[in-house]
């Protein structure tokens, strides 16, 4: 039986909840189309992701900032074409929640045309009364803390977040405020390890990491950083699972399996 045949029911924010409470490792990966969608739904992923990334990964551009509400949309409906068993989750692009009544308006619109089960959005407590409201709305939200791929001018460069201990108290401070506003996960790029794992103490929803260490409630990567195939230098956190498969079925399923027994991310990986 592989990952995929030992999961017969769809993955909830109640899934996710009890994955958090029972220590189980919650497995998560982009995916932009269809095909990746079934492939990697099939490895028994938790949470699909269709992040703003595709804005570098699809389109080529050198950042998330040019990506529109259109081709989130668009690639949201290619993804949920797949019908996958794994939880939804579709980025908020650049400005696209700039007030609340955005926020609500385009939180929607994912919900409604794009099929998101739920939507992400970077940015800290600033967010909180978008996030209370997109929570009234029955709207599910992942809060994105560390590294802000969508502020990276503001932030002058995609550098490690939280380091000092009065931006890493700060960070807690807005997971908790983001948690307490209705946020249903946390997500946390980039950030040092022992910081990723105060978080992940301190606030009752699960919390995943990319780049933040072994001991978030789960972790997200790039599909295309595990397939090996991004273009120039891959980052530190990432790893290349197809270097030691046969098939990016097999890939994707490895990613998995080294997640949820706690193999993946290392030190090597991790800030
Ligand atoms: O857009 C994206 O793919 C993301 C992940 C890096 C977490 O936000």
């Amino acid at each position: 039986m592989d990952a995929g045949e030992s999961r017969k029911r769809a993955v909830t924010v109640a899934t996710l909840a009890k994955m958090k409470a029972s220590g189980a490792k919650i497995a998560c990966l982009t995916a932009y189309d269809f095909t990746f969608a079934t492939v990697t739904d099939a490895a028994g992923m938790d949470v699909i992701l269709v992040g703003d990334s595709l804005g570098m990964t699809m389109q080529g551009c050198d950042t998330t900032l040019p990506v529109t509400m259109e081709d989130m949309i668009y690639h949201a409906r290619c993804v949920a074409a797949a019908r996958p068993a794994a939880l939804l989750m579709v980025d908020m692009p650049f400005m696209s929640h700039a007030t609340v009544e955005d926020a609500l308006r385009n939180g929607a619109r994912l919900m409604k045309e794009g099929s998101a089960q739920m939507i992400k959005l970077e940015g800290g407590r600033g967010q909180a009364e978008a996030v209370s409201r997109l929570n009234g709305a029955g709207i599910p939200v992942c809060a994105h803390l560390g590294l802000q791929p969508q502020s990276v001018h503001k932030m002058g460069g995609y550098r490690v977040q939280g380091r000092e201990t009065s931006e890493a108290d700060t960070m807690v401070a807005d997971a908790r405020a983001l948690a307490d506003a209705g946020a249903d996960i946390i997500l946390l790029e980039c950030v040092p390890a022992v910081l990723a794992a105060r978080v992940t103490r301190e606030v009752a929803v699960p919390v995943i990491g990319i780049g933040a260490g072994a001991d978030t409630d789960g972790q997200i990567l790039v599909l295309q950083d595990v397939l090996g195939i991004t273009p120039g230098r891959t980052p530190r956190f990432s790893h290349d699972f197809m270097a030691e498969a046969d098939t990016i079925q097999g890939a994707v399923e490895a990613y998995v399996a080294a997640v949820r027994e706690g193999r993946f991310p290392s030190a090597q990986h991790s800030f």
